[in-house]
């Protein structure tokens, strides 16, 4: 019996949740699984009802289980809240409750859609990418922290074991892909990132077979445009993976396509990338892959059932084939569907493999 907590969140988060739902639901039954699903209100949807963006109860039932399935969470309706009391913050208090240190984000191109992207084609057929993105540490955690009418200020620090808990990840990580680390910090002028380097270069004595490139922030930025190819793993800081990892969401076509999972020692999430998009809130429109993407990290990572992983991916690249696209993916002589219509697509196909 596998026990999910599902969080559905605000603006497109409940759209793209339920999307994976019935796919969760398909593979239960197809290969004859127990799983249980539990839903819990979670950020702008849970203040509405509870007045508390994270409930304990929330939290506890996320604690209880075999892993998180998360939407998105945020929107205008709480953006003039008190900083500590917003949407996001409840989402970074989870992450650190359930010391969900790595989060994986895997960019990769879908033949069907090297057209989709603002990049050239050439450029982007056979990029295959993972950014190991450190997600409880850095400035997102750091103490001080505030604002006044003079001065505002975060605190970008990190211990120790927890950048040598991510290194040894992200090296694990590479002997288990094409063995090609790169590392982005900001070394040159950041005393954080410079500590951060003599630490991964330190883990990288275990792992000799591993090649290790540094890379400074702002050129990475620049080179995952100019030729994502390069790339195998990237690992990096907590600021510098949520802005990379937008930039690769290019690469797939579409922040809607990019999946992420967040795991600790004891505890994982499945999140999509992207946001809440209030813009497409309650329209039907939301591109539902990256959430059906999280759930096929889901079944490979916590469940370890790596086959029905890649049946996901497969039903998801047939759709795609078939030339159906939500909005944010369509050329102009596509197929444009809605969120529930691509997902009946996805569960068609894998219920036909
Ligand atoms: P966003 O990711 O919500 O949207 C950016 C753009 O991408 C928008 O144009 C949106 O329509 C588009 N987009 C995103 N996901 C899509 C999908 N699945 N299908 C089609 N198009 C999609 O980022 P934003 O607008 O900067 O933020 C909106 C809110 O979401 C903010 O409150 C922000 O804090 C929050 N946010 C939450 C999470 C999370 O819960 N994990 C992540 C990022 C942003
Ligand atoms: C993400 C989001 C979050 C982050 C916000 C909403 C707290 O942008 O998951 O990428 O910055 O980590
Ligand atoms: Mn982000």
């Amino acid at each position: 019996m596998f026990k999910i907590v599902s969080l559905p969140g605000d603006g497109i988060g409940p759209e793209v949740v339920a999307g994976a739902i019935r796919v969760i639901n398909a593979l239960a039954d197809k290969h004859r699984l127990e799983i249980s699903i539990d839903e819990h209100p979670f950020g702008g949807a849970s203040y509405d009802l509870h007045g508390d963006m994270l409930t304990e109860e929330t939290l506890e039932a996320c604690k209880n289980c075999d892993a998180v399935l998360l939407g998105a969470v945020g929107g205008p309706k709480w953006e003039n809240l008190p900083h500590d009391k917003k949407p996001e913050a409840a989402l970074l208090r989870l992450r650190k409750e359930l010391e969900l240190f790595a989060n994986f984000r895997p960019a990769k191109v879908y033949d069907a859609l090297v057209n989709a992207s603002s990049l050239k084609a050439d450029i982007l057929s056979g990029t295959d990418f993972m950014v190991i993105r450190e997600l409880t540490g850095g400035i997102y955690f750091g103490q001080p922290r505030g604002y006044d009418d003079n001065r505002g200020w975060n605190t970008m620090v990190y211990e120790h074991h927890e950048v040598e808990r991510i290194a040894r990840l992200a090296f694990d990580a590479a002997m288990k892909r094409k063995k090609k680390l790169v590392s982005i910090d900001k070394a040159n002028v950041l005393e954080s990132s410079q500590f951060w380097r003599n630490i991964v270069h330190e883990v990288h004595k275990d792992f000799p077979e591993v090649e290790l490139t540094d890379m400074y922030v702002d050129n990475a930025a620049m080179q995952i445009v100019r030729d994502p190819k390069q790339f195998d793993v990237i690992v990096t800081k907590n600021l510098f993976g949520d802005i990379l990892s937008d930039i690769s969401g290019m690469i797939t076509g579409s922040l809607g396509m990019l999946p992420s999972a967040s795991i600790g020692t004891t505890h994982a999430m499945y999140e999509p990338i992207h946001g809440s998009a209030p813009d497409i809130a309650g329209q039907n429109k939301a591109n539902p892959i990256a959430t059906i993407a999280s759930v096929a990290m889901m079944f490979e990572h916590t469940f370890c059932m790596k086959n029905i992983a890649d049946d996901i991916y497969q039903a998801i690249e047939q759709t795609l084939a078939s030339g159906l696209r939500t909005a944010d993916i369509a050329q102009p002589r596509d197929r444009v569907v809605s969120t529930t219509e691509i997902t009946d697509a996805i569960v068609a196909n894998l219920q036909a493999s």
